[in-house]
């Protein structure tokens, strides 16, 4: 019998997704962005729906679709949305001009659906799931390039939790998710030069099995890797962290996100836990 990884909590079973209708790369907020290098509209949606067969079939969670709106091509990386926990959303305060206008979609969102929406005060920029990782009870938060380090205490206050800040160094690994992923209570697989010094050596003391990435594995968004119990979704291609992964028990699907990194996202970008 294949030993099973101990989950992480508060488990939830739902997502929130956003159709990839009007994903575009209409500008640069991020190194990977390149107006250059435009999304194939056809490929990113059938990247997108084989997400949504894996999380629905395979993983068995409930998606929720937010509506897409012409104007909002990043709406589709859902995660930077909010926080979720229980019934209470925090908002986002998003720190791009570019991203501002998504805000009110969530909250309508949040709104409909009856969950209590946290705002945090809008000179604060957060951007949700993004940068706010659970790992068993504790919360990892990211800073400081699109949330800044005075929404942490508030999260933690609002969420009654306790809150790990991360100094992100690198502007290609821009949001927490992009570098860090918790696997289990104990196991995060992570990019260690996306950290500061200060914040790898917290990280060290606070997560029992480190996993690195390199450099390679790192720029496939291998990190951004959707976990559910003993399944992971995880971008094709690292085949030494995958093999890693089924050693430590889990089910791995592997599915090429490609058209969403040009926009700087992979698999948990395009979620948001509900
Ligand atoms: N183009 C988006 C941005 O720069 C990508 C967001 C990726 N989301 C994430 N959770 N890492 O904001």
């Amino acid at each position: 019998m294949k030993k099973k990884p101990p989950l992480n909590k508060p488990l939830k079973n739902g997502l929130l997704m956003c159709p990839p209708d009007y994903y575009r790369i209409e500008y640069e907020i991020n190194p990977w962005m390149s107006v250059k290098n435009p999304a194939i509209a056809e490929k990113a949606r059938m990247q997108w729906e084989s997400l949504v067969q894996i999380l629905t079939v395979k993983f068995k969670l409930a998606v929720e679709l937010l509506k897409p709106r012409a104007g909002l091509p990043d709406l589709v990386f859902t995660a930077n949305g909010g926080l979720v926990a229980g019934k209470r959303a925090i908002l986002s305060n998003f720190k791009f001009p570019e991203r501002q206008k998504e805000r009110d979609y969530f909250k309508e969102w949040f709104i409909e659906k009856g969950y209590e929406v946290v705002l945090i005060p809008s000179e604060i920029a957060f951007e949700g799931e993004g940068d706010a990782l659970w790992m068993g009870e504790l919360l990892f938060a990211g800073y400081p390039f699109r949330t800044d380090i005075s929404a942490h205490p508030l999260i933690a206050d609002h969420l009654q939790c306790e809150v790990v800040s991360l100094e992100l160094v690198d502007p290609k690994f821009y949001h927490l998710d992009t570098c860090f992923c918790p696997l289990t209570p104990l196991t995060a697989l992570f990019v260690p030069e996306a950290f500061s010094l200060k914040s790898r050596k917290i990280l060290a003391s606070r997560v029992k099995e480190l996993i690195p990435l390199t450099p390679d594995e790192a720029d496939l968004f291998a990190s951004n890797a959707i976990v559910s119990g003993n399944k992971i979704i995880f971008q094709t291609g690292p085949e030494t962290t995958r093999k890693k992964l089924e050693k430590a028990g889990f089910e791995v699907f592997p599915l090429d996100l490609s058209e969403f990194i040009k926009g700087g996202g992979n698999a948990k970008c395009l979620v948001l836990w509900l």
